[in-house]
């Protein structure tokens, strides 16, 4: 949800018109947009406050030459010892097979166990995306049976295990250098240091128009297995055994404007290249305008996208303008 992949070849063309070599993408979500700045060959720090988000930049961003290989893949599958058993427990009945339970909690340990950070990171992109692939609407909102979706779907019949040394394989093919040290980090948007980044791409949540917006309702999941729930919170009375969402001022009316205004300070000596649909809060001119306190010059580039996300009832909704609203000088 959320992810720029299908305008990458646009935002790929107004990045292509600015001056840079740094660059922050501080909100990485998937990673696509940092990873096309990757490979436009510029220096990269990939950022998001999720757990799960900031392994899949540093598999794909921050990672240059790892890959995974077959004794990698036996080392994350042997069996061993000290193999819990918190999935099979906890999700019972919620997600997902008793066997692809069971992987989940033996390649969570097997992949604890790995040293290199580089390794570790690709083998949980994989992980994860086995998961999303094998949820059958890619998010962790409904649980129990779910035969009513099951439309004989290969992603739906394979095992977890399947598809995850599929997904190694996706991963690996998706490893390249640019000859530069690029970065992945967790962090809060206003605990990045601002320094040195010839350009920052913003592209952060807004005030959802439903509660259905929220990136931990639907990837609640994912965070969890990042971890294996290390620290985390269940909502034990939620179906879908959830964590508590991260508090992010961009979600709520009340704290949102100020939020980009705090933002568009922190990032002010770098050119500031802002991502905004027409169906967000505050509203466009709003955003305009506190840019303008910041830069001098402000250009707004405009492309009208439809999401492939929601029901049939939502499509219209689902179909907006993306803007891309730039700040220099
Ligand atoms: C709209 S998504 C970004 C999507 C990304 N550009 C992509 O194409 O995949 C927003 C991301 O910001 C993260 N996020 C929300 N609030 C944050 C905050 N205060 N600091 C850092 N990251 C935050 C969320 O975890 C989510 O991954």
């Amino acid at each position: 949800m959320g992810s720029k992949r299908r305008l990458i070849p646009w935002i790929h063309d107004v990045l292509a018109t600015l001056d840079f070599e740094t660059a922050l993408d501080p909100f990485s979500g998937t990673g696509c947009v940092a990873y096309l700045m990757k490979a436009m060959g510029r220096r990269v720090t990939a950022s998001d406050f999720l757990s799960f988000t900031s392994l899949i930049a540093q598999a794909t961003v921050a990672n240059g030459t790892r890959t995974l290989d077959t004794a990698d893949i036996d080392a994350i599958l042997s069996l061993r010892a000290d193999v819990d058993d918190f999935v099979a427990r906890t999700f019972a009945g919620v997600f997902f097979t008793a066997e692809d339970r069971a992987f989940l909690d033996r390649a969570s340990a097997g992949l604890r166990g790995l040293d290199d950070q580089d390794a570790r990171a690709l083998a949980y992109a994989a992980l994860f995306r086995s998961c999303l692939k094998k949820q059958p609407r890619g998010v962790f909102t409904v649980s129990g049976d779910l035969a009513h979706y099951d439309d004989g779907r290969r992603d739906l019949r394979l095992s977890l295990e399947e598809h995850f040394r599929e997904q190694v394989a996706v991963f690996n093919a998706a490893v390249f250098d640019n000859g530069r040290i690029n970065r992945a980090l967790q962090a809060d948007v206003f605990a990045v240091d601002p320094v040195g980044f010839d350009l920052v791409y913003l592209d952060p949540p807004y005030v959802p128009r439903s509660d259905d917006n929220c990136y931990v309702k639907r990837y609640h999941f994912l965070e969890g297995l990042s971890c294996y729930w290390q620290g985390l919170e269940i909502l034990h009375g939620t179906k879908v055994k959830k964590i508590a969402k991260r508090f992010t001022p961009f979600s709520y009316r009340r704290t949102a404007v100020d939020a980009f205004e705090r933002m568009f300070a922190r990032f002010s000596k770098s050119t500031i290249v802002l991502s905004y649909s027409s169906n967000g809060y505050p509203d466009l001119d709003v955003l305009e305008e506190l840019l303008r306190r910041y830069k001098r010059r402000v250009d707004i580039f405009e492309r009208s996208h439809r999401y492939h996300f929601g029901t049939h009832a939502s499509v219209e909704r689902a179909r907006v303008t993306e803007y891309l609203v730039v700040g220099r000088e």
